[in-house]
């Protein structure tokens, strides 16, 4: 595999083959997903809850983001690196430039905002400014306490209209690759079929242009509540680096996700 940039992964959409993405948060796990395939690696502030312990993903900071970016690119040879804008890291056009612009320096070559259209003209600052965004819509987890849980959305069909509305809207301002969370596969598959950039689901159903796992979960090794949408590779394969080889075959042949991993 050669060095996976924005370009290739529209190419990819564009002829149908799927994107394999997957969190990682430090080196050596950065260089096994990119040894095995993995076409984008997300430094997600999920890492609050699965490195740091905490019960969702705000107290992140900045720093720690680029702590970890810096980690990840270290061990990184060809997968695009994506970085989360953290909690309150993005609340004006200029601060959010700021801060992308420590991820960059850091080694990212994408940076990811939880939102819709209130974003666009951050969006528009970033992409004047020479720094790639990814969207992400759905399950914002940095507006778990505005949505009352970790919950599907998009049931209803206002919610599910105003989601295709903001994906619109996003890619208009500018984003060049957008993850979908916890939302009807219907609602995901109108999406991806709108959207010329391509669209990366997690528990989003398997008609998106590509899936992500935060890596714990591939592993099984999440404690406690563990979402639907998961698959546990490790429990198949019992080694590390053919767990991940599945998930990336799996993806790429559209057997992941499963039924049993889809919301209606
Ligand atoms: O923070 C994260 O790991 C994410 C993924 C779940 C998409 O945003």
């Amino acid at each position: 595999m050669s060095k996976i940039t924005t370009t290739n992964l529209l190419k990819m959409k564009q002829e149908g083959q799927r994107i394999t993405a997957i969190t990682a948060y430090d080196a050596t796990f950065a260089k096994l997903f990119d040894d095995e395939g993995a076409h984008v690696l997300l430094i997600g502030d999920s890492l609050g809850m699965v490195l740091q312990g905490c019960q969702d993903t705000l107290a992140v900071n900045m720093d720690e983001m680029v702590y970890h970016t810096r980690c990840v690119v270290r061990g990184t040879t060809n997968a695009l690196v994506v970085s989360d804008m953290p909690f309150m890291s993005y609340a004006t056009p200029e601060q959010t430039y700021q801060n992308a612009a420590r991820l960059m320096a850091a080694g990212a070559r994408m940076v990811k905002m939880e939102g819709g259209d209130w974003l666009c003209d951050s969006i528009r600052h970033l992409t004047r400014n020479g720094v790639p965004v990814c969207g992400h819509l759905g399950l914002t987890p940095q507006s778990v306490h505005v949505f009352g849980g970790f919950k599907v959305q998009g049931r209803d069909e206002f919610q599910a209209q105003e989601i295709y509305r903001q994906a619109l809207e996003l890619q208009a301002a500018g984003i060049q690759l957008l993850v979908l969370e916890c939302v009807p596969t219907s609602l995901a598959e109108r999406i991806s079929k709108a959207l010329r950039i391509p669209v990366i689901g997690i528990g989003a159903g398997p008609a998106t242009d590509g899936q992500i796992l935060v890596m714990h979960d591939a592993f099984g090794i999440t404690s406690g509540y563990v979402p639907k949408f998961t698959k546990n590779f490790l429990a198949e394969t019992g080694d590390m680096r053919a767990a991940i080889r599945l998930y990336v075959k799996q993806v790429s042949e559209g057997t992941f996700p499963g039924p049993e991993h889809c919301f209606n």
